[in-house]
């Protein structure tokens, strides 16, 4: 019944992705070429503030859905295609709010999590083992870029173990079910 921690996604990136890595580009700041300083702030949690990952002005939570929206287009869907396409750019050249919110995001009104991206399973699972030895890479660069883009995008607070509160993969990604069979631990 928990919500799989990013620590223990982190766990199984190091157990399983550190084999076979070939490129390990791990500062994609390809266009934006800010001053220096590579990763100063990663430790000591709270705010590492990048300046391409702008929080909304207001806390979003407050924000009507116009606001919302305006955020997305504006700040969201820019930072993030520069990220995706760094990643891979044949896959993701045209990089926009389908990716994240669906083919279908209108009739759905944009709610999050996304059907349309790949379902995930708890911390320990079979499902979850499955992911990382699947995508090795792609799961680092959730891990590594996506997620902690998108939470600074959000201005939203870091995953916390002892609350299990804060952001997640589980924003965009949906949770399987606990009695899905790969959800079971292995
Ligand atoms: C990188 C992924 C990503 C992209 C690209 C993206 N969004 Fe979002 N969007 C999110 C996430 C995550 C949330 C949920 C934030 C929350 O409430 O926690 C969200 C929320 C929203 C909401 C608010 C929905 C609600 O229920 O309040 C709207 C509206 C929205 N997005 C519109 C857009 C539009 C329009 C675009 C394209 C211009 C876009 N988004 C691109 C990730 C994305
Ligand atoms: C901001 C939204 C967002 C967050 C947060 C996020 N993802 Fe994703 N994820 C995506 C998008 C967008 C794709 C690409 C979908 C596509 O194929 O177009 C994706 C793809 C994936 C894939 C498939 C990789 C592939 O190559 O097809 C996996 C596995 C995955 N995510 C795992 C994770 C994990 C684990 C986390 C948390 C550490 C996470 N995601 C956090 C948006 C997100």
């Amino acid at each position: 019944m928990r919500t799989s921690p990013l620590g223990a996604f982190f766990v199984s990136i190091v157990l399983a992705g550190c084999g076979g890595a070939t490129s390990q580009s791990t500062t994609a700041s390809t266009g934006t070429d800010t001053t220096g300083s590579a990763d100063t702030t990663t430790s000591s949690g709270s705010t590492s503030a990048d300046p391409r990952f702008p929080a909304p002005e207001r806390p979003w939570a407050e924000l009507d859905r116009e606001e919302r929206a305006h955020h997305m287009s504006r700040h969201v869907t820019p930072a993030m295609s520069e990220l995706f396409e760094a990643y891979d750019a044949e896959r993701f050249g045209s990089f926009g709010c389908a990716n994240c919110h669906g083919a279908d995001a209108r009739e759905r009104h944009y709610a999050m999590p996304s059907p349309s991206l790949p379902v995930l399973y708890p911390t320990g699972s079979i499902g979850q083992h499955r992911a990382v030895a699947q995508y090795p890479e792609g799961v680092r660069f959730m891990y590594t870029q996506v997620t902690p883009a998108m939470r600074q995008l959000l201005g939203a607070p870091e995953f916390d173990e002892s609350t299990h509160g804060g952001f997640t993969c589980f924003a965009c990604h949906t949770r399987a079910a606990d009695d899905d069979p790969l959800s079971q631990p292995e």
